[in-house]
């Protein structure tokens, strides 16, 4: 009998393509040598969905044209029976028929964008196929900076105070969204609502920066948000694993940055070759905090990663005031940065325990979902139910 497949996910249309990439090539070699089989799922950056061995391998990235001429074109099918399966849709080599590959579970390892918002999850919802990590519903929450903040308040989640808007109404009322910026109080953030890895993210001291940092962010996203800065900043970070219903936490990390505001470089390119992706960033685990500190971050994060109806591995972000300690937070990263498995060394989980576990979970939500009652045996359009209903062409009773 064959091994089970695991379909690990990533690349896509976002500008963290390349991160996605090191996730995803963490998460297939902590795969190697398990009971499973690792079929690779590469969304180019046209968007053209891809599989094939020659994706496996990281040195095969550094020329994208060629890889995706080698890679072959493939999508999600249904077979005879019905099962959802990763289908190639071109013929390569000797094979007289398509290849057709049954998946046991997907992992998606995108970061930003369709991967990441819920879009592709949504594409696995409608195969029925297990999939890693949170559901349509925590993955668009996640991606949506404002919508997520406004929960949060809901719940009585200390976020920062902000406002936000849109480019057209940028251009409409510029005086009096910078009044509303000036009464907020300087020094301020100007962020995009749907990005990540600090793309488009800046600070402004007074009106002369804000309107800088406005225009050039629009060049990211429609929807701006501008919120206070927090400062003196300490940012933490912590991860959750479960699901809501059964979670742990991670310990805490605090991320070093260069400048006050974490870069993308500083994120990804910090020892100038970026293969180690997240993990290679500088940080302090366990971050050095007070453990009362650490302990308020940790219950706040399970109680953050419940609210959103997360799964899998998130990891959430806070902005800490480094003087009064006051915790703010920042934002939840349904598909984080490798996974967020560095944090789960200290808790005796390293990247294949966590990657198994993210496939167990995987199995577990979709287990209860097809567990429940879903359609109902009955045709209500049967000839007899529908004769009652009026206006409805061929049902006219009178005839
Ligand atoms: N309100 C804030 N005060 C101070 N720094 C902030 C604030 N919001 C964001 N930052 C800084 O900008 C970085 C990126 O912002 P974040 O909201 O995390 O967006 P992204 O999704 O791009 O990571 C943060 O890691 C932090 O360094
Ligand atoms: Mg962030």
């Amino acid at each position: 009998m064959s091994t089970p497949n695991i379909v690990v996910a990533f690349g896509g249309l976002s500008p963290e393509h390349e991160v996605s990439v090191l996730s995803a090539m963490q998460a297939i070699s902590a795969l190697e040598d398990t009971e499973y089989t690792i079929i690779p799922l590469y969304i180019s950056k046209s968007g053209r969905w891809l599989t094939g061995n020659v994706l496996l391998d990281l040195e095969n990235y550094q020329d994208l044209d060629d890889l995706t001429d080698r890679a072959t074109a493939c999508t999600f099918a249904h077979d005879d029976l019905g099962k959802a399966v990763l289908l190639e849709t071109e013929k390569k080599g000797f094979f007289s028929s398509p290849k057709q590959h049954s998946i046991h579970a997907v992992i998606p390892a995108f970061h930003g964008s369709e991967g990441e918002n819920g879009a592709f999850q949504g594409a696995c919802e409608m195969y029925n196929i297990p999939y890693a990590g949170s559901g349509v519903f925590a993955s668009s929450l996640g991606m949506d900076k404002v919508k997520a903040k406004e929960l949060c308040r809901a719940h009585e989640i200390p976020v920062v105070d902000g406002f936000d808007f849109y480019e057209q109404q940028w251009a409409d009322y510029q005086p009096s969204l910078t009044e509303e910026a000036r009464l907020l109080g300087y020094p301020l953030i100007i962020k995009p609502v749907t990005l990540g890895s600090s793309i488009g993210v800046s600070r402004a001291d007074n009106e002369e920066q804000l309107i800088e940092a406005v225009e050039s962010s629009f060049r990211f996203d429609n929807n701006l948000m501008v919120e206070k800065a927090v400062t003196p900043l300490m940012e933490i970070n912590c991860s959750v694993l479960g699901s809501p219903e059964n979670m742990q936490h991670s310990v805490c990390e605090r991320p070093l940055g260069k400048e006050e505001t974490l870069s993308f470089e500083d994120k990804y390119q910090s020892d100038g070759s970026g293969e180690k992706g997240m993990a290679s960033a500088d940080r302090i685990i366990p971050a050095d905090i007070p453990d009362e500190l650490s302990g308020q971050i940790q219950s706040l994060s399970q109680k953050i990663f419940a609210t959103f109806r997360a799964s899998g591995v998130a990891r959430l972000d806070f902005l800490v005031d480094a003087d009064t300690y006051d915790v703010y937070f920042n934002e939840i990263n349904t598909i984080p940065g490798s996974f967020s498995f560095y944090l789960w060394k200290e808790s005796a989980i390293n990247m294949r325990e966590l990657m198994l576990e993210l496939i167990k979970i995987a199995r577990q939500q979709h287990r209860k979902k097809m567990g429940r009652i879903r359609t109902y045996e009955t045709n209500l359009l049967s000839e007899k139910a529908v004769k009652g209903i009026k206006g409805l062409k061929g049902t006219k009773q009178d005839s």
